[in-house]
């Protein structure tokens, strides 16, 4: 009787022999990840197909039975790539789907693909394989946004914008500086990803459920066929810690935060307030009410996309918080957040390497905004203190000056030489050329300043950098 029932009711699952009854079905649909895991198909071949390599140079399965599963998922890649693959919940996970459909199509043979391994190491491998993939892809996508920003210093390095503290007009600084900026914090972000991939790299396959296999497999030469840097050292760890999820995520959030930022930037100087740039149409629509809008809705969906992957990351570090070893049901939770992330970088790095590029630079209204707001305040204190007074008292000078510019209405350029030796006599008609927007930016000539002639420097460096990937 309870024989009748297990044939008749569990006979699908792969790991029906135990059960009396069936899966209850909404269980069954609620328990089941095949509607996102199967974006991890091709890993899973990939994964399968060098475990049973593995298996017959050890000895554990024989060459030909090796052939017959080889081929077996070789056809299923095809068939799943044609779209001809029909995924069933019932069989819960993309593991279990590809496995009982190399059974249903190569027979008693793919039965023993399994040995010594268990779905545990086997997505833990699979996602690492994912990943290190997308990590690869989004470093290219990350290279070619460097390289444009890179591009759009070299033609500004001598264009002039007003450099800004809280917002309000600071110092001049060169427009392709101010690039070079976001490259930088682009190029940690790299880095970031690169260092995480090490962690990334290291193989699961082998800890089977939790401990290891009584099979005398190879796993460094499992590795090998996999591309893997190593084997995993303890298998509790491997089947268990999504770390490396949270990790990857972590940097995904740092870049879309550096992305909001410069979303932030494009958005306001976009405005007619600002007026600093103009986007082509083509990364722009308009209001369905207000005929005269031109909204930055690129920027913007940036700028919001960033909540979303930060989100991510604290649902993994809350999903991962308190489990104990090793592998939990828990961690099929990992995919959707870490999908999501992937997706919404790849997207976000893509539309801002497109957009770049065809950014419009306004010149004239970025120079003519720097010569607002004093900027070259400090320019005037340094002077002074080249001519022998003390920077607290040169500092209070110069804002005297300002007070009287506010008044008047001009700008410290824009004073005579009379009005300005009223501050300090000290003031001579040399002051001029370190009053100008040219003089002050190429004053701050060292190192990581705005000089044009350190910023080709730097653009000389980047290129070289960026030339090697
Ligand atoms: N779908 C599962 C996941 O994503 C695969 C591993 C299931 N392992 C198990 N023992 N139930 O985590």
């Amino acid at each position: 009787m309870v024989s009748d029932m297990t044939d008749k009711n569990t006979s699908s699952k792969l790991w029906g022999g135990r059960f009396t009854e069936s899966t209850d079905a909404f269980v069954e649909a609620f328990t089941a990840s095949i509607d996102f895991d199967q974006r991890l198909y091709r890993y899973d071949i990939a994964g399968s197909i060098a475990h049973a390599s593995m298996l017959a140079h050890a000895g554990i399965i024989t060459t030909d039975e090796c052939s017959t599963i080889v081929a077996g998922l070789g056809d299923i890649l095809a068939e799943i790539e044609r779209g001809d693959f029909t995924w069933s919940v019932e069989l819960e996970d993309i593991h279990m789907n590809i496995e009982a459909r190399l059974i249903e199509s190569i027979g008693e043979t793919g039965k023993k693909l399994h040995t010594g391994r268990s779905r545990n190491d086997q997505v833990a491998t699979d996602l690492r394989l994912y990943l290190r993939d997308e990590i690869d892809g989004l470093c290219m996508a990350l290279t070619r946004l460097q390289t444009a920003l890179v591009d759009i210093a070299a033609r500004e390095i001598d264009t002039i914008m007003p450099g800004f503290t809280h917002l309000q007009v600071a110092m001049p600084v060169s427009f392709g500086h101010h690039m070079l900026a976001w490259e930088a914090m682009l190029e940690r972000d790299h880095q970031r990803l690169l260092d995480c991939r090490k962690r990334v790299n290291v193989m699961p396959l082998g800890a089977a459920a939790l401990a290891g296999t009584s099979f005398p497999i190879d796993r460094a030469y499992t590795a090998r066929l996999l591309d893997f840097d190593s084997p995993a050292g303890n298998s509790l760890d491997a089947v268990s810690d999504r770390d490396f999820v949270i990790e990857f995520c972590a940097a995904a959030a740092l870049i879309m935060m550096h992305l909001s930022r410069f979303s932030e930037e494009l958005v306001l100087w976009s405005s007619a307030q600002f007026d600093f740039i103009e986007l082509p149409d083509r990364f722009c629509t308009g209001s369905s009410i207000m005929p005269q809008k031109k909204n930055p809705d690129v920027p913007e969906l940036v700028r919001g996309k960033s909540g979303r992957v930060t989100g991510h990351l604290v649902s993994l570090l809350m999903l991962m918080k308190s489990q104990p070893l090793a592998y939990n049901k828990d961690n099929q939770e990992d995919k959707e957040p870490l999908f999501d992330t992937v997706d919404t970088l790849h997207g976000s790095l893509r539309v801002f390497g497109d957009m770049m590029p065809t950014v419009t630079v306004k010149r004239a209204t970025m120079a003519t905004a720097a010569t607002q707001g004093f900027s070259t305040a400090t320019d005037l204190a340094d002077y002074l203190v080249r001519k022998g007074i003390a920077f607290r008292d040169a500092h209070e000078i110069v804002g005297r000056a300002v007070r009287h510019g506010v008044e008047t209405g001009k700008d410290l350029a824009a004073m005579t030489l009379e009005e300005l030796q009223d501050f300090s006599e000290l003031i001579s008609d040399d002051v001029f050329t370190v009053l100008t927007l040219e003089g002050s930016m190429a004053a701050r000539n060292h190192l990581g300043g705005t000089a044009p002639a350190q910023v080709n420097d730097a653009i000389t460096a980047a290129r070289e950098r960026l030339g090697k990937r």
